[in-house]
């Protein structure tokens, strides 16, 4: 009876999807669902987010404040910080953070604290679905025995399926509806009314046998990024040294028709997926008594990149005869890729740290992160963003491209500065002034 409820629900989109986290992914995939013609309720335990949200205002750039205003006053989506309407929900999207201990360990605590939450108003015919990127055997082995402590079955009470949230943000070619979707439900019934839900909202759903293979896929996805960046970072240091431009050659690799996918190299590693996820399975790894050495070589490869940007940049200083102590140098883009305002994990704020420490006297400009944040692992002094000017630009003795923002204009950049060192290969069209470049 319950099912038959939740199969008409999902089928005539009168289904109430709550959306457990409103971040990154959560808004996108509510985007995705109101769209598709379904309400959200959004449950946030940080309650500016959920403010901002009822004011009609949105803090994610590529979801403007008009479209939050308009979902929040004709009543498709209801922010709420809330847990105990969990059970108003038909549908549950878990989209709450996965990061790292201090130990580098899967600090899994969003996920089970939002697993009790979920537990405590837990009733007959709601679809629990896991989105948030983690390590294989997270819905079966974390989240399931939470939902059971409700004294209720899965499979027949209600149901349970885990689907990998691929948002790529700042790119606009994808939003989360034109993205595949790849689910493996706990059993047979989850599968079915997961992929059901899924098609109602997203161009393709991808159906695997189980929550496993579906976890297991995303941090596949998300290792062969983290390896393949590495790759091109070390094959990098080795060009730079035989003075041959990495980008080149990828550019003409590219050009194989087949067997071979373009990565490109740059400062570090940023964001909340690659240089984290890799780690759960380093993790599962080594609960299981096995070693992941790509992913631990990987991970040592990205991390050095800022050290060696700062060893590039050092010498291009010296061949003007200056040291670093003393230099003015400017960040151009603090987060983490381009066109985004995400600055988790970025490497910009390594770069800053290690230019500081070396006395460089440092400033820096993004579009679109006007003042720095705090952040958990760097020591970030109260900074904001230095208007683009032509003076700003000449008074630098070094600026330096750390993040390859579109809104940059690289020609105007490269005229006024009297030195530019490029990690992103970002000023490649400029004509003008290219003795000033150079590549890091
Ligand atoms: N950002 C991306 O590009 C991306 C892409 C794919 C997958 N993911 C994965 O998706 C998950 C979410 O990432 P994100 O980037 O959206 O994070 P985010 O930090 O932007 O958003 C998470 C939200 O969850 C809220 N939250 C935390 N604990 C909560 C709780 N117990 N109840 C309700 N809300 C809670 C936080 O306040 C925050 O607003 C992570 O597992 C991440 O790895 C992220």
């Amino acid at each position: 009876m319950a099912v038959q409820r939740l199969d008409e629900a999902i089928g005539d989109k009168s289904a109430m999807i709550g959306v457990v986290g409103l971040g990154y992914v959560g808004l996108p995939l509510i985007s995705a669902f109101v769209t598709a013609g379904f309400r959200c309720l959004g449950f946030d335990v940080d309650p500016k987010k959920v403010e901002t949200l009822k004011r009609g205002q949105s803090y994610i750039k590529h979801i403007p404040d008009e479209t939050i205003s308009a979902w929040v006053s004709e009543k498709q989506l209801e922010p709420t910080t809330d847990m105990d309407r969990l059970g108003e929900a038909d549908v549950i999207l878990i989209c709450v953070p996965t990061p790292l201990s201090d130990s580098r360990d899967p600090d899994l605590s969003y996920v089970e604290s939002t697993a009790r939450a979920i537990a405590k108003t837990l009733r007959t015919g709601q679809l629990i679905l896991l989105e948030s990127t983690t390590y294989p055997t997270t819905t079966r082995g974390v989240l399931l025995p939470i939902l059971q402590e409700s004294g209720l079955e899965v499979g027949t009470d209600f149901f349970l399926a885990y689907s990998p949230e691929r948002e790529d943000p700042g790119n606009p070619d994808y939003s989360a509806a034109g993205i595949p979707k790849v689910v493996g439900g706990i059993d047979a019934e989850s599968s079915r009314l997961a992929e059901a839900l899924y098609g109602q909202a997203i161009v393709q759903v991808i159906p695997v046998a189980s929550p496993e293979i579906a976890e297991a896929c995303k941090i596949l996805e998300n290792t062969y990024r983290a390896v393949n960046i590495a790759l091109v970072n070390e094959l990098k240091i080795l060009f730079d040294r035989l003075g041959i431009d990495i980008w080149d050659v990828v550019d003409a690799a590219k050009t194989k028709p087949f067997g071979f996918q373009a990565f490109y190299p740059g400062p570090g590693l940023g964001g909340h997926c690659i240089p984290i996820d890799p780690f759960y399975l380093t993790w599962l790894a080594r609960k299981a008594g096995l070693t992941t050495r790509f992913i631990e070589l990987a991970g040592e490869v990205n991390s050095r990149m800022p050290e060696y940007v700062v060893s590039r940049l050092a010498e291009f200083l010296n061949d003007e005869g200056k040291p670093i102590k003393g230099s003015q140098i400017a960040i151009l883009g603090m987060a983490y890729k381009k066109d985004v305002d995400d600055p988790r994990e970025s490497p910009s704020f390594e770069l800053l740290e290690l230019l500081s420490s070396r006395g460089g006297v440092m400033s820096y400009n993004d579009p679109h992160i006007p003042e720095l944040p705090q952040m958990r692992h760097w020591d970030v002094p109260e900074m904001s963003s230095s208007a683009l000017t032509e003076e700003y630009l000449s008074a630098q003795d070094c600026v330096l491209i750390a993040t390859d923002h579109s809104a940059y204009d690289y020609d105007f950049i490269v005229r006024h500065s009297r030195l530019v060192i490029d990690t992103r290969n970002a000023t490649k069209n400029v004509t003008g002034g290219r003795e000033k470049t150079r590549k890091a």
